[in-house]
């Protein structure tokens, strides 16, 4: 039997899927929704709908049109708006949680609560309000630097951290004038970020080497968060900032959480924060990262669609095996991003550039590769839109030539776009090994 799949969402962690899924040895033709065409997807699809991917009767009635069998769903809004639920009813196989089990993400009030009362590892101590005016009298009280979090999503750009980004005051004139419905505030966590995602399902899970996003703007972790700027992994599971005993602590924790969530599947994106006590959760995903996703799946040697095949059948899933290769991602992003991007403006890129990238690395054993992502491509040219344009993932036997590679690779990028270059070069690994050196002395 030939599998329809399809495929939501029009971003470059959507694109790294679509390449995955069109590795598969599954026989199978690609779908994909999204509200902008990505060329790279619109190149691996055989038809692309252009469609909000949250709209539920949209999206279940192409379903029905083109008889999915599988969706695979990248981004977290359409799992708030149900549209698993809806495709799993219509019996189309989703590879993504439930919207019930999506709350790990859609609501960090449940999830902060859900793992205190399953005694899950690695929680931080928090609270949570349904009262500004309460979460605000807290914060004024709390002896010490707090995250302030507003419950529901916000793109990656509701978190406020005092003693970082800014002071206890300016904190609460954010809470004031934000008026979010519900918040969390926790302690403030100090240590080195790190994502590690899993595949889950049926009580299997199956986990991925770490990776390390970068959420500021400028480079040397400047400015505004972001989506996140870029990202990097090791050869090996862990980072050069890490134990594989921190790591295996990481991994106890996701283990637990999926242990307590009973019916979870899809994938598990845990964002940690190394700290001189181990790794503590600072939030839960229901899906890839993004970037995460670009560095990830290019290394996955296992097949995508054996997967999410195995999963359906009720199976445990496939061992992972992942190619012994660094990655390292750089996005390049619109002028203003994030704060007051330039929409609707031209983007190229040289892909003749990347093919002479790649062929000058393939000695080393190196890869140039190119991730579109939120850009509309129209019939005279592709166009930004107000999130990320698009990214360059090198991958090499080391993080070193990984980033030159990415490097060579940006410059493939034309005008009007920026780029964190500072993203897995030397001295910024060493900093976040320093940092960890420092903080397990004290
Ligand atoms: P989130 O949207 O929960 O991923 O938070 C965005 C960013 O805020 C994270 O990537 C961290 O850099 C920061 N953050 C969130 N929670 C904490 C915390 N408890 N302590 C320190 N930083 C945090
Ligand atoms: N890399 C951040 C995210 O996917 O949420």
């Amino acid at each position: 039997m030939s599998e329809t799949v399809l495929l939501l969402g029009g971003g470059g962690r959507e694109h790294a899927i679509a390449r995955a899924i069109a590795a598969s040895e599954v026989e199978h033709t690609l779908h994909a929704i999204a509200g902008n065409r990505n060329p790279g997807i619109v190149r691996l699809a055989s038809d692309f709908h252009e469609h909000d991917a949250t709209d539920v009767e949209r999206v279940t009635a192409i379903a029905e049109e083109i008889d999915a069998t599988i969706a695979v769903i990248g981004p977290e809004a359409p799992l708030e708006a149900g549209v698993s639920d809806a495709l799993d009813g219509m019996g189309v196989y989703v590879f993504a949680p439930s919207r019930a089990d999506a709350r790990i993400e859609t609501d960090k009030a449940w999830q902060r609560e859900f793992m205190h009362d399953n005694d899950i590892p690695g929680c931080p101590t928090f609270k949570t309000f349904d009262d500004t005016a309460d979460a605000i009298d807290f914060v004024e009280s709390y002896d010490g630097d707090v995250a302030v979090k507003p419950r529901g999503l916000t793109g990656g750009k509701g978190v406020r951290v005092t003693g970082d980004q800014l002071s206890k005051a300016e904190a609460i004139e954010y809470m004031t004038e934000a008026a979010y419905d519900g918040w969390v505030v926790e302690e403030r966590l100090i240590g080195e970020e790190f994502t590690v995602q899993a595949f889950v399902a049926n009580g299997s899970i199956r986990v991925s080497p770490a990776v390390q996003d970068h959420k500021r703007a400028f480079e040397g972790d400047e400015g505004p968060n972001t989506g996140g700027m870029g990202s990097y992994s090791a050869p090996e599971a862990t980072l050069p900032f890490m134990t594989d005993a921190e790591y295996d602590a990481a991994i106890d924790i996701i283990n637990a959480t999926v242990t307590a969530l009973d019916s979870y599947k899809g994938v598990l994106y845990g964002q940690f924060m190394l700290t001189a006590d181990g790794p503590k959760v600072v939030e839960y995903n229901a899906r890839f990262g993004d970037p995460e996703a670009m560095n990830t799946l290019p290394v996955l040697e296992t097949d995508f669609l054996e997967i999410v095949t195995a999963a359906r059948a009720g199976d445990t899933l496939p061992q992972l095996v992942f190619s012994p290769r660094a990655t390292v991602c750089k996005y390049a992003v619109p002028e203003g991003y994030p704060t007051d991007p330039t929409s609707g403006s031209l983007v190229t890129v040289d892909e003749q550039t990347i093919a002479t990238v790649n062929k000058r690395y393939r000695d080393d054993g190196g890869e140039a590769l190119l991730f579109y992502a939120s850009v509309d491509e129209r019939d005279d040219g592709i166009y930004t839109t107000t999130s990320r344009s698009f990214a360059v993932v090198g991958l090499a036997p080391s993080i070193a030539i990984a980033e030159s590679i990415a490097d060579d690779a940006l410059s493939a990028a034309g005008e009007g776009v920026r780029i964190r270059h500072d993203i897995g070069k030397a001295d910024l690994l060493q900093r976040r090994i320093d940092h960890m050196d420092q903080l397990r002395a004290r």
